[in-house]
């Protein structure tokens, strides 16, 4: 089965990025552990800064993915055009934030992603995509 993981913008920076909310890991290092709790997904991993290299990335795993879990970050409370190509998915896209957006800035409680998703998972820290990873995954 294949699972795409996409993170928006500064999640590259994971790890050095205010480490109160996101914590002290980066995602390279996570990810090694999903890989290897996972082994029987084959999961891909893409990251960008830029709002149409998402969307292109969003079209082209889309195509023959079972599953995508995406990060969309800051672009969650501005992007109608990452809310738009969610929508045109056919597979099942669960959005995931590492901090709960609802303790947060006002404006980080609007998502134009999740009206697309199947379901959101926010504040669990970076578990919030292993249990993401579980709902793609046979019991
Ligand atoms: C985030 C929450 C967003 O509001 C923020 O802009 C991010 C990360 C999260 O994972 O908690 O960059 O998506």
């Amino acid at each position: 089965m294949k699972i795409a993981i996409i993170n928006g913008p500064n999640l590259n920076l994971l790890g050095k990025r205010q480490p109160e909310i996101y914590g002290g890991q980066s995602f390279e290092d996570y990810l090694k552990q999903l890989r290897t709790a996972f082994s029987h997904l084959e999961i891909s991993y893409f990251q960008s800064n830029i709002e149409g290299e998402l969307v292109n990335a969003l079209h082209r795993v889309g195509e023959d993915s079972q599953g995508i879990i995406l990060n969309p970050a800051a672009f969650t409370h501005t992007s109608v055009a990452l809310g738009d190509a969610v929508k045109s998915l056919d597979c099942p896209l669960i959005e995931v934030h590492i901090s709960n957006i609802f303790q947060r800035e006002e404006f980080r409680h609007f998502s134009y992603v999740s009206s697309g998703a199947k379901a959101v998972i926010s504040g669990m820290g970076l578990r919030s995509y292993e249990l993401a990873l579980r709902y793609f995954s046979p019991a």
